[in-house]
């Protein structure tokens, strides 16, 4: 590692103070003696609990990949970090979406629960903890921080009454309602009127205000700040904080005919994942939470009532809440409540055949999109055009292409091994400054939670890395005799690019893996910390360079408008081109039965099959619908196209088409006599 050691030692004093911060540790020298003790950092860092009403899609994923980001960075940055996400399993809501599947509540928050771990973990979700409020762990603290708001006096009995929204779990007065219905779902409210708990915001609302006032950073982004301001400033009301007229929830400690109010539970995880009650170094260490990320619509939960809730508890507020935009779709919001949804690993699915590359990749892809298409605390509208736009010109071109140019100059002029540099020149000390500054630059951006502007960062470095190899043009210089030369401008080349990919690492942990492998250093890019991307020339020449596929292989826009577009019906009756036998022979047709089919949910008329083809089950999506139901098709033998290029019709990806005749409105399916197993060539 010859490279490292020189460049460590001519490090400039400023840096290497830094670095002495960057591992998580401060040196204290104590007068008179030489004593060393290192003090680690901790970062705590939670996304909302999801409902388990309905499973996860792109919006759960978007705030669960952000935290995702920071966590990792700040481990990259040396932090000891808690990262935790998890499920909200009580309340009315759930407790009516299970009974309407016919099981069980706790049966119901198992499956959904295991569903969004799965997708955490497909998503390359590195959280440290995963909570659900049915845990034992959670419902001991739940009870312990009500009784002692009871204790204190800020909890009474009383009777409250109002407009409940089950979507939300939550009451609105009167004049909060739209058109009489609830302002975030637009459906229809309840009125509730029942003796429960109360518990006195309105006692706390002038310690609130101080609070807000006097720590800027408590409430982000600014504009979200004001208004939670002018609603404290408005007046608070006492709160409900208990039900009685179902079970599905926490019981209350004195009174088992109540349960807690779902949000008073659910907002309590923070600090069961933290250690409160059971482990008091784990919560001395971690409480209070560096940031809380939210969801714009459940800000007030967390900005007014759980900073009140922990006060009279007397324990101290999170440093920061932090409320992002909303992600929609057409236009739409994502959700459950409006029957929009977009599945994440769909998507990447979708992403990677298209692409060719691998699905981790894919993800990476998404993962980077989210983040980068829209500045973090602002809305977005989710296009498939958009993601395919920056998945071409970002991460194949400015990142993937960069490696896929630069190692092959250094298998041919090079023999493969990374070449030591040589004298460097003003243009050599330029892209060291830029890459020097970035890696400033990103550290900052997370920091103030800039995440869009972090990615742009590294996009600098990337330009000037790619601008810096063209106009050094080592292809010309050996041509010339300059070999010493072109060693420098490879080697610098690499080394931007080492740095960029540490600094990507966060955000695309897979597709960064697979560069390193092909950089092939031999300390495997998990080890590597922010400092190392502070190491100019830090990369060790000498290095067998092992080049490899490209990682984010271009989508070509010919495939994707087959895939993302939506089924449409054909049109009878029309001229159509002759074609020969040749061109009807690349049709590979096959006789299917159909094995399932069920409704595509938020759909009209759509069906998903699953048609066995012979030897394979393929999955189908097909406007059948009113002409058929799912029950008329299953068992039937049906006329498959097997090589049609699979495309994604309402986050189904289908995998073929079904033939049928279509007349004056009317649809029937092409069937077979004599019942050939599936499979059998159609000709
Ligand atoms: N269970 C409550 C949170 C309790 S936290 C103590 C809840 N759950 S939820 O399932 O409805 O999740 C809401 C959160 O999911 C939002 O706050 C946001 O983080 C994320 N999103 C859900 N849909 C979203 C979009 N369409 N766009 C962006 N984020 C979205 O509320």
């Amino acid at each position: 590692m010859g490279g490292t050691v020189r460049a460590f030692a001519s490090r400039p004093r400023r840096e290497a103070f830094v670095l002495g911060l960057l591992r998580g540790r401060v040196k204290l020298r104590g007068a008179g003696r030489s004593e060393v003790s290192t003090v680690s950092r901790k970062f705590y860092i939670t996304t909302p609990i999801y409902y388990v009403n309905a499973p996860p899609h792109i919006g759960h994923a978007y705030t669960t990949i952000a935290a995702d980001v920071i966590a990792r960075f700040k481990r990259l940055a040396g932090y000891d970090v808690l990262f935790a996400t998890g499920t909200d399993e009580h309340g009315i809501k759930i407790e009516r979406t299970a009974r309407a599947n016919g099981v069980d509540p706790k049966e119901w928050c198992d499956r959904i629960a295991g569903e969004f771990k799965q997708l955490w973990e497909r998503l390359n979700i590195s959280y440290d903890d995963f909570i659900r409020t049915t845990e034992p762990r959670h419902e001991r603290v739940a009870q312990a921080i009500f009784e002692r708001a009871y204790r204190n006096g800020d909890i009474y009995k009383g009777i409250y009454e109002g407009w409940y929204c089950a979507s939300c779990e939550s009451f609105y007065l009167e004049s909060e309602l739209v058109e009489g219905k609830c302002p975030v779902h637009g459906r229809p409210v309840e009125w509730t009127a029942e003796e429960c708990y109360l518990f006195r915001l309105s006692q706390y609302q002038d310690w609130l205000l101080r609070h807000i006032e006097e720590h800027p950073e408590f409430v982000e982004p600014e504009s979200r700040r004001n208004e939670v301001l002018s609603f404290v400033r408005s007046g608070l009301l006492d709160l409900a904080v208990s039900r009685s007229t179902f079970k599905w929830g926490i019981p209350v400690p004195f009174d088992p005919d109540q349960v807690i109010y779902v949000w008073i539970d659910a907002l309590t995880n923070y600090i069961t994942v933290a250690g409160y009650g059971q482990d008091e170094e784990r919560f001395q260490k971690f409480w209070p939470a560096d940031v809380h990320l939210v969801g714009k619509e459940i800000l007030r939960f967390h900005a007014v009532i759980w900073p009140i809730l922990l006060h009279s508890a007397g324990i101290a507020p999170p440093k920061k809440v932090f409320a992002h935009g909303w992600w929609t779709f057409k236009e739409q919001k994502i959700s459950k409540s409006t029957g929009v949804l977009v599945d994440p690993w769909d998507l990447a699915q979708a992403l990677a055949r298209l692409s060719g590359a691998e699905v981790g990749v894919a993800v990476d892809a998404i993962r980077y999109f989210l983040l980068r298409e829209v500045p973090f605390g602002q809305d977005g509208d989710f296009s498939d055009d958009n993601l395919i736009t920056r998945f071409n010109a970002d991460l194949a071109n400015d990142y993937g292409n960069l490696l896929n140019r630069t190692l092959p100059l250094v298998e041919r002029y090079f023999q493969g091994v990374v070449p030591e540099p040589g004298p460097a020149e003003d243009r050599d000390h330029l892209l060291r400054e830029t890459a020097l500054q970035v890696v400033d630059a990103v550290e900052g951006a997370i920091d103030r939670l800039e995440l869009h502007r972090a990615l742009q960062e590294i996009w600098r470095l990337l330009g000037a890395a790619n601008k810096y190899l063209d106009e050094g043009a080592p292809w010309s210089l050996v041509r010339r005799g300059q070999e010493r030369r072109a060693a420098t401008v490879l080697y610098n080349t690499l080394e931007a690019f080492r740095i960029a990919t540490i600094l990507l690492s966060p955000t695309c942990p897979t597709a960064t893996r697979r560069a390193w492998e092909q950089l092939g250093i031999p300390v495997p890019l998990e080890e590597q910390r922010l400092e190392d991307a502070r190491k100019w020339q830090g990369f060790p020449w000498g290095t067998r360079v092992r080049p490899g596929k490209p990682i984010f292989p271009r989508i070509e826009r010919e495939a994707v408008r087959a895939v993302v577009e939506e089924e449409q019906p054909q049109k009878g009756g029309e001229r159509v081109e002759e074609i020969s036998l040749d061109e009807f022979k690349r049709l590979d047709l096959r006789v299917g039965i159909v094995r399932e089919a069920k409704r595509v949910p938020g759909t009209e008329k759509l069906l998903e099959l699953r048609v066995d083809i012979g030897g394979e089950v393929r999955t189908l999506v097909t406007g059948l619908i009113p002409h058929y139901t799912a029950e008329d098709l299953v068992g039937k033998r049906i006329v498959v196209l097997a090589n049609l290029q699979p495309r994604q019709v309402r986050g189904v990806t289908s995998q073929g088409m079904l033939l049928a005749a279509e007349w004056d409105n009317e649809v029937a399916l092409l069937t077979v006599e004599k019942d050939p197993p599936p499979g059998a060539k159609v000709s």
